[in-house]
């Protein structure tokens, strides 16, 4: 029996541990995701986030008079990051973070029809029809020359392009799907800052008058934004952002 013992420990090294099911559940299934959560690209490796984006643009503005409405505030580092009056700062999560405990949704549909915000930084639920909601939303209630920010519209790997959150990543969703109405819409400007997770910047031009769906963009996957869609965006890198920011809509 001893010398049995001793064959079995010589050669354990040597069988994959799948053959010997020891292989715990969790590393397998972890193992497998890894092979979707290769990066396609690379995030620009400059010292910016997006707060340092929307600060920039909080600061074209009268401090006494900017509005600002973040859409999905969860720990505040943003919202507490916001150097302007508090009654002109509105945070909405139904969770946790915000001065409007409430979805997104729920606060479009109570706010006073002719209120008007300067900067919108739209961060909340990652489905694509909950994003496109906030944008178009936000469009509406956005004075003629404010601006939206759109945190997450680059996914690197399959598994933060889920079109559902995987427990094990960052997840971005399928929200790059509005960066391509957005892009797509002749009245609207957008760019996107390749850093932080990819950080949308919206402008809309004075014509603007109504969002455009495009419900081919439904059936879409992750492969497809990588092989068609985000050659059509315009990312660029965190100057380029900054410039785009400082300049006022056609
Ligand atoms: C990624 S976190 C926001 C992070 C924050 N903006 C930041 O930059 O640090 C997403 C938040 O969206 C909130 N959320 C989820 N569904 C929402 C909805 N329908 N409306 C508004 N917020 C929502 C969640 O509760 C969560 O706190």
């Amino acid at each position: 029996m001893a010398f049995l013992k001793k064959i079995k420990q010589l050669i354990k090294p040597f069988v994959p541990p799948i053959l010997t099911g020891k292989l715990p559940y969790y590393k397998l299934k972890g193992d497998i995701l890894d092979i979707f959560n290769i990066n396609i690209f690379e995030y620009e490796n400059k010292s910016f986030n997006r707060i340092a984006f929307i600060n920039y643009a909080i600061n074209r503005y009268e401090f006494e008079k900017c509005k600002y409405l973040e859409i999905g505030v969860l720990h505040k580092e943003v919202f507490d990051s916001i150097p302007l009056l508090e009654l002109n700062k509105y945070g909405v999560d139904p969770v946790m973070g915000g001065n409007f405990k409430m979805t997104s949704d729920e606060f479009f549909q109570n706010i006073e029809k002719d209120l008007k915000f300067d900067v919108v930084f739209i961060d909340g639920l990652h489905t694509y029809k909950q994003c496109q909601n906030d944008v178009l939303n936000s469009l509406n209630f956005l004075n003629e020359d404010g601006v939206i920010f759109i945190h997450d519209l680059l996914p690197r790997n399959h598994l933060e392009g889920h079109s559902k959150k995987q427990a094990t990543t960052f997840w971005h969703g399928e929200i790059w799907k509005v960066a391509v109405e957005i892009n797509d819409h002749p009245d609207l400007l957008l760019k996107i800052a390749n850093i932080d997770k990819g950080v949308g910047i919206v402008k809309k031009k004075k014509q603007y008058s109504s969002y455009k769906k495009n419900d081919d963009l439904k059936s879409k996957s992750f492969d497809d934004f990588i092989n068609i869609y985000k050659n059509q965006l315009d990312i660029v890198d965190s100057y380029k952002a900054f410039e785009f920011i400082k300049k006022t809509p056609n």
